[in-house]
C-alpha cells in the first residue's frame, strides 16, 4: 500500500486507501452515545485530523499508540474537513517514519552548507573549527540525526532536516555579523562553532518531529554532555577558555527563557537565534493561514508578498537515504 494522498482523501464522501504515521498519541473524548477518537495523521504533504467512532476500530491504536498504519479513510467535513477512519491495521510494508514527515531537500542543504564555508572563510572561521565540527557530528551517538532532526516540533523549520536548515540559516546571518563587524572576526571560530552546535542536543531531545524518549533533559544539557567528550580535542585545538565559552553559548542560547547568558558570544548566538526562528515561524505561519493571519500577542497581521519559489524546505524526499 503507498502512502495515503491526503489531498484526494479529504474530498468529501470519497473512500481512499493508504498508508499513514500516528506520530502524537490520539484522544479519546466523550460522545453522546459513546466514545470515540481524534487525533492526526501525517504524510510529507502534511497533517490531517481524524476520527474514529467505534470503539472496536479505535482499540488497536489505543493499544499500540505512535505507530505506521494501513487505513481506509472517508472524506468528511464538520467544522472543517478530517477524514472518518473505516478501517485501520498495522502498516503490512516496512516503512520508517521519517517516510511519512515533511522535509527539506538534503540536495538543497548540502549545497547551502558548501557555500557557506566559503562565505564563512573570508571572515575569519578557520579550517580548524570545521575539522572539529566534523569530528562531534560524526560521533555515533549522534548517528546522522543532524541532518535528519527537525529544530522544533511545532514553531519553525518542524521538518526532517530543519534542525540542519535552522543552524545554517543562523551562521548564515553571522557571515552578515562578521561583515558588519569586523573587530567580532578574532571570535570567527567561538562564533561558528557556538552556532554550528547551539541546538545539537535536539538529536536527543527529539525524535522523528517527536519527543525523544529523554527530552525532559534538554537539549541545551545534552549539548553541554556531548561537548564533554571533546574536551580535549578543543583545549587542544584552543584552550579552555574557548571551551568554557563554547559551554556558556550552549547554555545561555535561549536569553531570558532558559539560563540567561552569561558571556558576549552567548548572547549574540541568543540574537541570532531569536531573529532566526522568529522570521522564519513568521512566514511558515503565514503560509499556512493563506492571507491575514493572528499572531503572538499582536492580533492580526496582514500577509506580506512572497514569491512563488519554495525556500529550502520543500520536497524532494528522494536523496533523504543517501
Ligand atoms: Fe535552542
Ligand atoms: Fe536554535
Amino acid at each position: 500500500m503507498s502512502i495515503l494522498d491526503i489531498n484526494k482523501a479529504l474530498e468529501v464522501g470519497r473512500i481512499s486507501y493508504g498508508t499513514v504515521l500516528i506520530n502524537t498519541d490520539p484522544q479519546i473524548r466523550k460522545g453522546k452515545r459513546n466514545e470515540y477518537m481524534v487525533g492526526d495523521f501525517m504524510t510529507p504533504d502534511g497533517t490531517v485530523p481524524f476520527k474514529i467512532w467505534e470503539e472496536r476500530t479505535f482499540a488497536l491504536v489505543r493499544d499500540k499508540g505512535i505507530g505506521i498504519y494501513d487505513v481506509e479513510v472517508e472524506g468528511s467535513d464538520f467544522n472543517g474537513l478530517y477524514l472518518t477512519v473505516r478501517r485501520i491495521t498495522e502498516a503490512q510494508e516496512e516503512w520508517k517514519p521519517h517516510d511519512f514527515l515533511p522535509a527539506v531537500s538534503r540536495g538543497e542543504l548540502r549545497q547551502f552548507w558548501r557555500k557557506l564555508r566559503s562565505k564563512l572563510s573570508l571572515f575569519g572561521v578557520s579550517e580548524k573549527a570545521w575539522q572539529i565540527l566534523e569530528q562531534i557530528l560524526a560521533d555515533p551517538e549522534i548517528d546522522g540525526r543532524f541532518v535528519i532532526e527537525g529544530a522544533a516540533i511545532y514553531y519553525h523549520d518542524n521538518k526532517i532536516g530543519g534542525l540542519m536548515n535552522h543552524t545554517g540559516k543562523m551562521l548564515n546571518i553571522l557571515v552578515a555579523i562578521l561583515e558588519n563587524l569586523p573587530t567580532l572576526q578574532e571570535s570567527a571560530d567561538l562564533l561558528f562553532l557556538g552556532i554550528a552546535l547551539h541546538d545539537i542536543g535536539k538529536v536527543f531531545e527529539y525524535r522523528d518531529l517527536g519527543l525523544g524518549e529523554y527530552w525532559y533533559a534538554n537539549h541545551r544539557v545534552r549539548g553541554i554532555e556531548l561537548l564533554a567528550k571533546y574536551k580535549e580535542a578543543i583545549f587542544n585545538a584552543y584552550d579552555e577558555r574557548f571551551y568554557r565559552q563554547m559551554q556558556s553559548i550552549i547554555s545561555g542560547h535561549h536569553g531570558d527563557f532558559g539560563d540567561r547568558p552569561t558571556s558576549v558570544a552567548a548572547a549574540i548566538v541568543h540574537y541570532i537565534d531569536s531573529l532566526e526562528s522568529q522570521v522564519t515561524g513568521l512566514i511558515e505561519s503565514q503560509e499556512a493561514n493563506n492571507g491575514r493571519f493572528r499572531y503572538a500577542d499582536w492580533g492580526w497581521l496582514e500577509a506580506i508578498d512572497l514569491s512563488k519559489k519554495e525556500s529550502p524546505g520543500s520536497d524532494d524526499k528522494e536523496n533523504l537515504s543517501e
